[in-house]
């Protein structure tokens, strides 16, 4: 690790302000160091203090007095059931679902690979692993087998939980046979894997391997929480970067705690018994931060809502959970929101619903664009917070401060923004130099170290990506992977990612992975995949794909078993929907795919035609079939 990292020093003012946090939160012991360098030279919090993270999203409450109220609310309109969890009943199976664990071999430090729909025995599977200091490692549901390998093979995990199924609408996805091949296809075998029977579907269980949850549940005795340092990992969550190996994101306990208290707080705006809906997935960052850990250590009521914004049943779904729960604020991608303003443009369905308990709803996951925004604010007469946020911070960047004008209605927003830095990022663009742009000019959203708690401890097992991912391009600074500017007010706008990141229906995906998927089939000679608009998920990928002479399937068949091949390995929710077999890609003369290029032909901008292209003949050949395909698909 380069000796630049861990060199800035936290102010003073900010030393205080994060010592006034941490005393929010119910340490075993108390830290008496804020910031430390660890020898990594990265950034560890508290790191003399001691505390559990499941103590605190759980027993902590029944202590003061909440047992009864409701913890965690299971909403699915896909099975037809309701259930309601209070604090007691939720600490208890937590407890015994850790004596599950324990009795199967894991302890502290130990990995536990998650793959489950939204049902509350993902959360309660999560809480179970920090009771013990197992450390949890939850896989998305959508993601296919291979997602699943890689994963296996980079946290080596001891067990496996899972469940029989998911259910996507009116579909079963038998999700058994997917863990079975990744299984076998991994080089690390777990010990065993704990499968949740789900009425919908039994899976046929693999004996002396795999076991069923409920039969375990019945045995198993409460167990209590265990000791944790702040620095302790509590979970690893993979994210896409630009390559086709995922990032395992490692977050630790002490400041990972003190920041979700914090941001449900100063960004949500939440108190304890307020109702507090991350209308996500427990597989991606949100709902590991304010689906499971911020709303329960807030002591908020939290929903897991196994069901989608529109068909389950129609376009009011969210409308109804809102009323029917009191849901105080809800959270929610805009690609969601887009779903339901073209079912239901004129908002029709929201006026069957009391949402007086409703205050205000927050977006992320990519660009609120400025019509949903405003349709939004429309139909709801509610603040619409767009915030800014990534797997890698765990918590908001930028977002609308509540504490300037804490009348609700009286909320500052500005359409297209995602607000301003909140309290702990010092947020700067920076031109390609690493120098500040002036207000209103765009560059490379960057945030000044150190980073606040909560933030990334390290990738797992390569704390030299973490150097070379995100502190390598500009000293002194994390690098966000987003362009964007800050204008004259402050509030700042973030126009997209520079790599090859992208945000299909708030979902993080790599187009280098895609290639790579694309690239392995033997019919492929070269392939490029690149985000374009679209209406509903934002960013769809194209892919162009250059095949090898002598194949003798017909293209038409080629596209479809390569799209198949992308749902295989990485899912459906790769949404590679759009792929063009082409007689070849704009190449530098070293060989360099020349995307920029791409994306502005696709886009039908100026196309700005490097001097290094091998030749240059290959723009006209292509343009005509690119230029608008947005429009066109
Ligand atoms: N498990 C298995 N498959 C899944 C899945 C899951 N958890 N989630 C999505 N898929 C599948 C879908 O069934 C679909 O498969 P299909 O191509 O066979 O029909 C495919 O992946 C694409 O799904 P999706 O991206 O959800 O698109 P859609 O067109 O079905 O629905 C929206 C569009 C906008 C309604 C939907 O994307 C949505 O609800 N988005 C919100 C996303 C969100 O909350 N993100 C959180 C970030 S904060
Ligand atoms: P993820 O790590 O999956 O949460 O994705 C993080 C990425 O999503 C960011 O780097 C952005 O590209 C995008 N993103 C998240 N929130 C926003 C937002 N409010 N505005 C614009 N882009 C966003």
């Amino acid at each position: 690790m380069s000796k630049q990292q861990g060199s800035q020093e936290l102010s003073a003012d900010m030393d205080l302000h994060w010592q006034k946090q941490a005393n929010l939160v119910h340490w075993y012991k108390k830290p008496k160091t804020i910031l430390s360098t660890n020898i990594d030279r990265w950034y560890d919090w508290f790191t003399d203090g001691e505390l559990n993270s499941c103590y605190l999203a759980l027993d902590y409450h029944i202590e003061q007095g909440r047992g009864e109220q409701t913890a965690l609310i299971y909403d699915s309109p896909v099975t037809g059931q309701k259930q309601k969890l209070s604090f007691n009943e939720l600490t208890l199976t937590v407890a015994k679902f850790a004596d599950v664990l324990q009795s199967q071999g894991v302890s502290k430090g130990d990995r536990v690979l998650i793959y489950m729909p939204m049902i509350p025995q993902a959360a309660i599977a999560m809480l179970a692993c920090a009771r013990i200091g197992a450390i949890h490692s939850v896989v998305f549901g959508g993601f296919a087998a291979n997602e699943l390998v890689t994963r296996i093979n980079d946290a080596e995990p001891k067990v496996i939980v899972s469940a029989s199924c998911g259910i996507e609408i009116n579909k079963i996805l038998a999700y058994k046979p997917l863990i079975d091949e990744a299984i076998a296809l991994a080089d690390h075998k777990p010990n065993c894997c704990i499968i949740y029977q789900r009425a919908q579907l039994t899976a046929s269980l693999t004996p002396n391997r795999d076991f069923n949850w409920q039969e375990l549940m019945a045995r198993a005795q409460p167990i209590p929480p265990i000791r944790l340092k702040s620095t302790d990992p509590l979970y690893i969550l993979y994210t896409s970067g630009t390559t086709g190996k995922p990032k395992g994101v490692v977050r630790d306990n002490g400041g990972h705690a003190v920041a979700m208290l914090y941001s449900m707080a100063q960004v949500y705006g939440m108190k304890a018994g307020d109702t507090f809906w991350a209308a996500s997935d427990v597989g991606w960052v949100v709902g590991h931060s304010y689906i499971v850990y911020g709303s329960l250590m807030a002591g908020c009521t939290t929903i897991m809502y196994e069901g989608k914004p529109i068909n389950t049943p129609d376009a009011g779904a969210f409308w109804r959970v809102c009323a029917e729960y009191k849901v105080n604020a809800l959270f929610s991608a805009p690609t969601a929101f887009r779903a339901i303003a073209k079912e239901d443009p004129l908002g029709e369905l929201i006026k069957q619903y009391d949402l007086s308990a409703l205050k205000r709803l927050y977006l992320a996951g990519e660009r609120l664009d400025p019509a949903t925004y405003h349709w939004l604010k429309d139909i709801t007469q509610r603040p619409i917070i767009d915030h800014w946020w990534q797997t890698e911070t765990g918590w908001a960047i930028a977002s609308t401060p509540l504490s300037c004008d804490n009348k609700t209605q009286g909320i500052q927003t500005k359409a297209g923004s995602a607000g301003r830095p909140v309290r702990g990022y010092d947020v700067q663009i920076l031109d390609n130099d690493g120098n500040q742009v002036p207000a209103g000019q765009q560059g490379a959203v960057a945030i000044k170290l150190p980073l606040p708690p909560g933030c990334l401890a390290t990738i797992y097992k390569d704390p030299q990506r973490l150097f070379s991912g995100y502190l390598a391009t500009y000293p002194g600074y994390y690098i966000s992977g987003d362009g964007g500017y800050i204008d004259d007010d402050g509030y700042l706008f973030i126009m997209g990612r520079t790599d090859d990141v992208i945000n299909v229906a708030g979902h993080r995906l790599s187009t280098g992975e895609m290639e790579e998927v694309l690239s392995s089939h033997p019919a492929v000679a070269e392939c490029a995949v690149v985000g374009i608009s679209d209406k509903l998920k934002g960013q769809i990928p194209l892919g162009l794909v250059v095949i090898k002479n002598g194949i003798q399937a017909s293209d038409a068949e080629l596209v479809i078993i390569l799209k198949q091949t992308i749902r295989d390995s990485i899912g459906a929710i790769a949404s590679l929907k759009h792929l063009l077999i082409i007689d070849r890609l704009p190449k530098t003369r070293s060989g360099k795919i020349l995307r920029k290029t791409l994306r502005q032909m696709i886009d039908g901008d100026e196309i700005e035609i490097p001097s290094t292209i091998e030749d240059s003949s290959v723009i006209s050949e292509l343009s005509g079939r690119l230029v608008n395909i947005n429009q066109k698909v």
